[in-house]
């Protein structure tokens, strides 16, 4: 079970195998372990066994990859697997994160795949949905998310999707400084919480129990919004690029969490 709510660091492309020890080491001090929230680190793949091994001692923090290729082995040149990444450490995989579909041209179909892999490795996959800026201007945010959301789900099972997180990022709040208002998050969250019921619906009679699948929202957090956005309705958590790169920065976001924002 995921304590919320959930903070996902997202390295991207930065944190050497030194620096991400490092970085893991200076947070521990900075942080309190605690049961009440759920910290995921996501560094560069090629980092996750040094950042791993400086957090021995914090079984309360979890690692995963930024991406995976979907089948499970053989030749191809530079990827890596879901069951590679599991056997490094990783307990999740971001899918489909804007800079993947659109810098590296990954589609909703590649996303369906990755989804099922990660899946069918145990693995917990994030399904990152947001919308462009001309895509939010013309009005077709909903129409986006919502495609992106179905088709990304759509090779897997609903007790598989019932054990999944979204992570809701639009594109035009990403690294931009922009940050989507509350309001608007708790928008776009509660229409992906509407078609998520829908996939999953929950067991009778003890639905209160079941878990919603968690929304986290992604796009130019920082300590000083995390706590506003956290408190916002259907924001279950928050993934985080440029102010996770920091221990200081992110140690601030995590302790927002335990401030009792909003749950
Ligand atoms: P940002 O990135 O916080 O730097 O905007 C978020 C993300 O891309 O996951």
């Amino acid at each position: 079970m995921i304590a919320l709510p959930v903070l996902a660091a997202n390295w991207k492309m930065n944190l050497g195998p030194a620096d991400a020890a490092a970085f893991v080491a200076a947070y521990i001090e900075r942080a309190p372990a605690s049961r009440d929230r759920t910290v995921i680190l996501f560094p560069p793949a090629l980092s996750l066994g040094t950042a791993r091994a400086a957090a021995a001692s914090r079984a309360d923090l979890h690692f995963g990859v930024q991406n995976v290729y979907w089948e499970d082995r053989g030749a191809f040149t530079g990827e890596i697997s879901a069951p590679l990444a599991r056997d490094a450490g990783a307990e999740f995989v971001l899918v489909g994160h804007s800079e993947r579909r659109h810098l590296f041209h990954e589609s909703d179909a590649d996303t369906a795949r990755k989804c099922q892999a990660v899946v069918r490795a145990g693995l917990t996959p994030i399904l990152c949905v947001g919308e462009t800026l001309d895509e939010r201007e013309s009005g077709a945010t909903e129409d986006v998310v919502l495609r992106q959301l179905h088709a990304g789900f759509s090779e897997l099972a609903p007790d598989a999707i019932a054990r999944a997180l979204v992570a809701y990022e639009p594109v035009w709040a990403i690294g931009t400084g922009r940050t989507a208002s509350p309001a608007d998050a708790s928008r776009t969250h509660a229409t992906l919480r509407v078609a998520l019921r829908r996939l999953v619906p929950p067991p009778a009679p003890t639905a209160g129990a079941a878990r919603d699948v968690p929304i986290l929202y992604g796009g130019s957090v920082t300590p000083d919004n995390a706590a506003a956005l956290l408190a916002a309705p259907e924001v279950g958590g928050l993934l985080v690029g440029g102010a996770s790169l920091h221990p200081a920065s992110w140690a601030a976001i995590v302790a927002t969490a335990s401030l009792g924002s909003g749950r």
